[in-house]
């Protein structure tokens, strides 16, 4: 069965009716199929284990790091890729062993260096020599073994939005391979540093598999190095980036992937098992971005010169990536228009934010709609909530999952008291005016 899927002209999640889940919850709210979500993990464990005896998925966080779904993927065995103390907080509470955690990302703290060697996750990827160095420090002062890898920048264009492209030089991630060398050389050395492992990230929402091989192969020529000089790690890491199908506005009729989960595994994880490491992935977008939406109601439309809009109850603060990126996410109606009389009109779909920016799509050939309508924007599970905010003292969505007929809330929409949180209203100065 489709995820989602149009039955007696009511969009569908599984088996549920999003208008019950809009009557029971109000919107915006974003839903999320956990059957969806259980076969892109399967599908990515097959096949990875197809091809390699001991591969390790780890779930970038980042892409979706609600506690609840956290806990579905660790108990479907995957590791946890984590960019942060808050997202390694997660990660930990969500039950994912420390073993399978990697912690990535420029600009580790020590604090944050300090939880990972707390909790002994797989390995902390340093991105540059002075991190290196601390977590050297750091691992020395506490006399305890720290396992890292180093993050090379394969220099490679990976032709995504410059926004998410992180895999040139020009980027602020990773090393050049000759700094890495040298990094590995260095952790070596040290006392109290064990490197374990290499890797690589060269960005995000990439659709061609080129580039992508070309990043394995590269890893597999610095490991060929690196055992030329009697360092032998333990895994070789090509990060994530698999893309997904926005593009596609029938999407509940069509596939949503461009490359399928099976060809990216194979096309990464083949050039490093050949060779006898074990292969590391850190997918978020590919797992989690089909299986969810965003749901939310027309408030409003109007026409304002040649313009039609249509006023939503959902903005830039629960979905920022139209205004980011330039994302295009499918738009669909909750109901299902049949009638031939219905023709679609060109349409600005925004948000009530105070911003021009503010948009869910524009210049899109829409049906017509009234107050009250629910439309359900597509593909908006990875990098949906994970990047909302309060911004117009907008109170961020409620996010629920669906299996089969049923729903539960895994969030609850924040309340306005949320807006007061942490703040000390009088710790202001004196004044009398
Ligand atoms: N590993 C590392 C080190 C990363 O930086 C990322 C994503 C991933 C793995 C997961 O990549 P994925 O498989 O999800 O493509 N907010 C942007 C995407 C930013 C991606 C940041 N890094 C968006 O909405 O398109």
């Amino acid at each position: 069965m489709k995820t989602f899927q149009y039955q007696n002209n009511l969009l569908h999640c599984e088996n549920l009716a999003l208008a019950e889940v809009a009557a029971a919850v109000g919107t915006p709210v974003y839903v999320y199929s956990q059957t969806a979500l259980l076969a892109r993990v399967e599908e990515f464990i097959r096949a990875a284990t197809a091809v390699s005896p001991h591969p390790h998925v780890a779930y970038a966080v980042k892409a979706n790091g609600n506690p609840a779904l956290l806990r579905l993927l660790a108990q479907a065995g995957l590791g946890a890729d984590v960019t942060s103390g808050g997202e390694l907080f997660l990660a930990l509470h969500a039950g994912f062993p420390p073993d399978k955690i990697i912690f990535s990302g420029v600009g580790k703290t020590r604090a944050e260096i300090e939880m990972a060697l707390d909790a002994g996750i797989k390995a902390l990827h340093a991105e540059s020599e002075m991190e290196l160095a601390a977590i050297g420090q750091i691992a020395n002062e506490r006399q305890q073994k720290a396992r890292i890898g180093v993050r090379v920048n394969p220099n490679i264009d990976a032709k995504t939005h410059p926004y998410i492209s992180t895999g040139l030089h020009a980027h602020k991630f990773g090393v050049s391979g000759e700094k890495a060398m040298a990094m590995m050389q260095q952790a070596t050395a040290h006392r109290w540093l064990e490197p374990v492992g290499l890797a690589a990230h060269i960005g995000s929402q990439i659709t061609d598999l080129g580039p992508f091989g070309e990043s394995a192969r590269f890893l597999v020529g610095m490991s060929d190095e690196l055992a030329g000089m009697g360092i032998h790690l333990n895994y070789l890491d090509v990060g994530g980036g698999l893309g997904i199908d926005y593009s596609d506005d029938s999407i509940v009729n069509r596939q949503s992937s461009i490359v399928d989960i099976t060809d990216w595994v194979t096309a990464v994880a083949q050039p490093i098992t050949q060779v006898g490491y074990q292969i590391v992935m850190e997918p978020g977008r590919s797992i989690i971005g089909p299986t969810g939406l965003l749901l939310a109601k027309v408030i409003y439309t109007k026409k304002q010169g040649e313009k039609q809009f249509i006023i939503l109850d959902a903005g830039m603060n629960d979905l920022v990536r139209p205004t980011l990126y330039q994302a295009h996410h499918p738009i669909l109606p909750a109901n299902e228009v049949t009638g031939s009389s219905e023709v679609p009109v060109t349409c600005d779909i925004v948000g009530p934010i105070c911003e021009t920016g503010d948009f869910l799509a524009r210049e899109r050939p829409f049906p017509p709609v009234r107050p009250g309508d629910l439309v359900a924007i597509m593909q908006a599970g990875a990098y949906g909530f994970a990047m909302a905010s309060n911004y117009n003292g907008r109170l961020r969505p409620a996010e629920v999952l669906v299996n089969g007929k049923q729903f539960r809330i895994i969030r609850q929409r924040q309340k306005l008291g949320h807006l007061l949180d942490g703040c000390i209203e009088d710790a202001v100065w004196e004044y009398t005016p």
